[in-house]
């Protein structure tokens, strides 16, 4: 908390985006993208204030949000080919001068890269999942890997698909057949042509190889969380990494449902009761960092001995998880709210 609040005022928190000059002068809480969060805090008794940033205008950034008490920053990190260097470095000043940042650039790097596939694969939600520091470690391991079947390259840090591939090798032949996440259709490359064009996701992280789930065709379900409660859902049939047209042909937009939807009810349970705690104990982190909002995709693995599905980890997103569930707001400003009193 600041300590010129005082303790009876209401507490009040900014919600951070990009934007120009022009967006922060005319920025309110009744337009743009946030609007049914900023009516969920109000509604709970947070004071709310847009706070659009740049790197031009950053210290007038920084004397708003040492005045609130909580960040709730929605800024992509890899978007129009910038860097959020900047922005990260102003936030863990002002969470280190007592501003709660959801979410703080080192709950990020844990959770939002997919190192956590890595580091998570003893999971219950884990797969076969490994790791490349650099580009001759996959070089040599990931020949011995693919004899196994299928699997699945993702760099550290992307997302739509960027740096994401389905790798086979193909039968009788020294060539591999690889598919980009954002492509149609496959190709065929020598193993060190493919190691040469992953080279440049070496630069700065690492590489993660997860075994392909034959059972992307069935759909992907996301799991929106709200610190450490289920917000709601989200299902689609995907396009990325399926290789039939008539699948492909099946994919359709994301359909959005609340936490109470039937269909996702032992996820939810699991989510809650046993992940999100392992996780963070994992990643050591504390529960009241977790983000307000943020969402873990689901594949359908193996069916379980007793006849449920199991589920496997693709990806979480923590830094610009937009859009949500309808009832995803009033879940944040909950979790929002329950900080703040803490
Ligand atoms: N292990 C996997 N098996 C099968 N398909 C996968 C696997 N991992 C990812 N995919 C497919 O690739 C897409 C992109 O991967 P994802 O991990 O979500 O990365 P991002 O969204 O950051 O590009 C997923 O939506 C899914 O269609
Ligand atoms: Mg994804």
């Amino acid at each position: 908390m600041n300590t010129e609040r005082g303790p009876s005022s209401r507490p009040a928190v900014a919600i951070l985006s990009r934007g120009d000059a022009v967006a922060r002068r005319d920025a309110t809480p009744t337009t743009g993208r946030f609007v049914d969060v900023f009516e969920a805090l109000g509604a709970v008794g947070v004071e709310a204030h847009p706070a659009i940033y740049d790197e031009s205008f950053a210290e007038a950034v920084r004397e708003q949000l040492l005045g609130v008490d909580g960040v709730l920053v929605w800024v992509n990190p890899i978007q129009d080919g910038r860097n959020r260097a900047g922005l990260d470095a102003l936030l863990r000043d002002v969470a280190a001068q007592g501003v709660w940042v959801s979410a703080h650039p080192d709950v990020i790097i844990k959770m939002g890269t997919k190192d956590v596939l890595y580091r998570t694969r003893a999971m219950n939600w884990g797969s076969d999942t490994a790791l490349y520091r650099t580009a001759e470690a996959m070089r040599a391991e990931l020949p011995t890997r693919l004899a196994a079947g299928p699997r699945v390259i993702k760099r550290s840090r992307g997302n739509g698909g960027q740096g994401v591939w389905k790798v086979e090798q193909l039968p009788a032949s020294p060539m591999l057949k690889v598919l980009d996440a954002t492509k149609e259709a496959p190709e065929q490359l020598a193993l060190d042509d493919f190691v040469r064009r992953c080279a440049e996701y070496f630069e700065n992280g690492s590489v993660i190889d997860q075994a392909f789930q034959p059972r992307l065709n069935e759909g992907v379900v996301r799991c929106y969380m709200a610190g450490d409660r289920c917000a709601g859902f989200g299902h689609h049939k995907v396009k990325a990494l399926i290789e039939s047209p008539a699948a492909r042909s099946q994919a359709g937009p994301r359909l959005y449902t609340s936490n109470a939807d039937p269909r996702f009810q032992r996820l939810r349970r699991l989510m809650e009761d046993e992940w999100t705690p392992q996780l963070i104990s994992l990643l050591d982190i504390a529960r009241g960092d977790l983000p307000a909002i943020w969402d873990a995709d689901f594949m359908l693995g193996p069916v379980q001995a007793d006849g449920s599905d199991s589920y496997v980890l693709g990806e979480i997103n923590v830094s610009s998880v937009h859009p949500y569930p309808q009832e995803a707001p009033a879940e944040i400003a909950r979790r929002v709210a329950e900080r703040l009193q803490r």
